[in-house]
């Protein structure tokens, strides 16, 4: 069943997770600065297109760096499932050196099981145990403040 959910709580720099299909579905509203990371990180991540194939379709509206439709290019939405063995991803928002993260770390999401990391897109970063990128949910928006998990133009997932 798809999921409406209301977003104009979900503050810049801030994320709101919302459960879909029994999963924890992350809304991640981001600043310009973490914006302004994913160009940092494009060269150390992966698949940084979304380009492989996943489990679930990836939405054409996620085959891009900041992996968001259009219309709200700074909000994220993703599975928050770590891809190698399920674990849950904690969000590592602050940027620098840190214990257990890169010298050069712009902030992104540490998975506590085997240390996979992600950037601000939830794009995984090359040579980690996890094998792609999170998942990106069908979504669409109701309004500029609503929008509905699990179901996009192409119909119900
Ligand atoms: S489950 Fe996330 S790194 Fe292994």
């Amino acid at each position: 069943m798809p999921v409406e959910v209301d977003i104009s709580d979900v503050a810049p720099g801030t994320m709101k997770v919302v459960e879909w299909r029994g999963k924890p579905v992350w809304i991640l509203r981001r600043t310009p600065e973490m914006m302004a990371s994913l160009a940092k990180t494009e060269a150390n991540v992966a698949d940084p297109a979304s380009d492989k194939i996943y489990q679930l379709d990836m939405p054409e509206y996620a085959k891009n760096p900041e992996r968001a439709r259009a219309e709200h290019k700074e909000i994220l939405v993703v599975v928050g499932i770590c891809s190698h063995l399920g674990c849950s991803p904690s969000s590592r928002f602050t940027p620098g050196a840190q214990p257990n993260l890169p010298d050069d770390w712009q902030g992104g999401f540490l998975c506590p099981c085997h240390a996979s990391t992600f950037d601000l897109s939830a794009r995984v970063f090359k040579s980690v145990p996890a094998p792609s990128n999170l998942d990106v949910p069908p979504y669409m928006y109701l309004s500029d403040t609503t929008m509905v998990i699990g179901k996009d133009e192409k119909g119900e997932a």
